[in-house]
């Protein structure tokens, strides 16, 4: 392998830079040349690249974002989009991809694969769900931004003597929401890998109010439904006081936490390693602390899974 290209897919997340990094200077130091390629599938169909050296990538480790932008193509999910992204990487002698995204990146690196391309994919984002890994890069740092935030409500929810819902990102999975709310002592997490009836829920806000609690927390992700109308409900049947905040995008930027540059640099020297050896569609991920592979295939099928245990401790702890 001489030449490859790396992008960054779907919905940013903080740690693609640090991914993005190991990756060219991972393949430099390997001999090898190394393309970027600007907004994502996008890019790469209408050869919109960068020639990166190791200069290319100093000094973005500790930024938030992606250097090389993002994009979703819907172009690049027809044929026509990836034979042309195929005769780019023909003209340009490129016979590897790095993907750094989700699931939806991951599917088109599969194309690509089947068309010919060596393709490796990186997970990417800030929502925990997918197979194959016990962690994506960014979804440390988003739980800890969501953390902060749940910091500082907890200081007017207990001025207020309020109840607070906040609703978190996460797509269809519910880590991001389990991870903070665990974290930041949540009287409730709602999470669509768990339907607790909604009569249960309110029933331990009253059971807590009985026994003096004067404010709560209660985290919805995004995927069970809108945080406004749990509020609503929540207030009609409580009577308690009840505001919400949707914490949006602040979730998806910022500087990547330690552990987030941490794992994009191994994967992202472990994506290069992949390469090198003649593997192909594949995504790398980390399982028990161990650097893993996975075809794209198994991971479309398998499902992450969220941890049962740590949401039945979250309940016990907020008795
Ligand atoms: O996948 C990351 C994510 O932020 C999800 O948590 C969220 O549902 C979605 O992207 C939002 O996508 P968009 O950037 O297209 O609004």
């Amino acid at each position: 392998m001489k030449r490859i290209v790396v992008l960054t897919s779907g919905g940013d997340a903080p740690g693609m830079n640090p991914a993005i990094r190991a990756v060219v200077r991972s393949a430099i130091y390997h001999g090898m040349e190394v393309y970027g390629a600007y907004h994502g599938y996008h890019g790469l169909m209408n050869g919109d690249l960068l020639r990166m050296d190791l200069g290319s990538v100093g000094d973005i480790i500790h930024r938030g974002g992606t250097m090389l932008y993002s994009a979703r193509s819907e172009e690049f999910k027809t044929a026509a989009g990836r034979e042309r992204a195929m005769e780019v990487c023909h003209q340009h002698g490129i016979e590897g991809l790095v993907v750094i995204g989700g699931d939806g990146s991951f599917r088109g690196a599969h194309a690509l694969a089947e068309l010919g391309l060596h393709t490796v994919g990186i997970p990417g984002t800030i929502d925990n769900d997918i197979a194959g890994t016990d962690f994506t890069i960014g979804f440390h740092t988003a739980v800890n931004t969501v953390l902060d935030a749940i910091d500082k409500i907890r200081d007017t929810a207990t001025s207020h003597e309020r109840t607070y819902v906040i609703e978190t990102m996460g797509r269809n999975a519910g880590d991001i929401a389990l991870w903070a709310g665990l974290a930041g002592g949540a009287e409730t997490i709602i999470i669509p890998e768990k339907q607790e009836p909604f009569e249960q829920i309110i029933e331990r806000l009253l059971h807590g109010h009985k026994r003096g609690k004067k404010h709560s927390i209660i985290i919805v992700a995004e995927g069970v439904g809108k945080g406004d109308d749990f509020a609503k409900r929540i207030q009609e049947e409580t009577g308690f006081e009840t505001r919400v905040t949707v914490l949006g995008y602040i979730q998806r930027g910022g500087s990547p936490t330690a552990y987030d540059r941490v794992l994009a640099s191994r994967l992202g020297g472990y994506a290069v390693q992949l390469l090198m050896e003649g593997k192909s569609d594949v995504m790398v991920g980390i399982q028990q602390n161990q650097l893993m592979v996975t075809p794209f295939l198994q991971s479309f099928e398998d499902v992450h899974q969220i941890d049962d245990s740590m949401y039945e401790l979250a309940k016990i702890l907020s008795i």
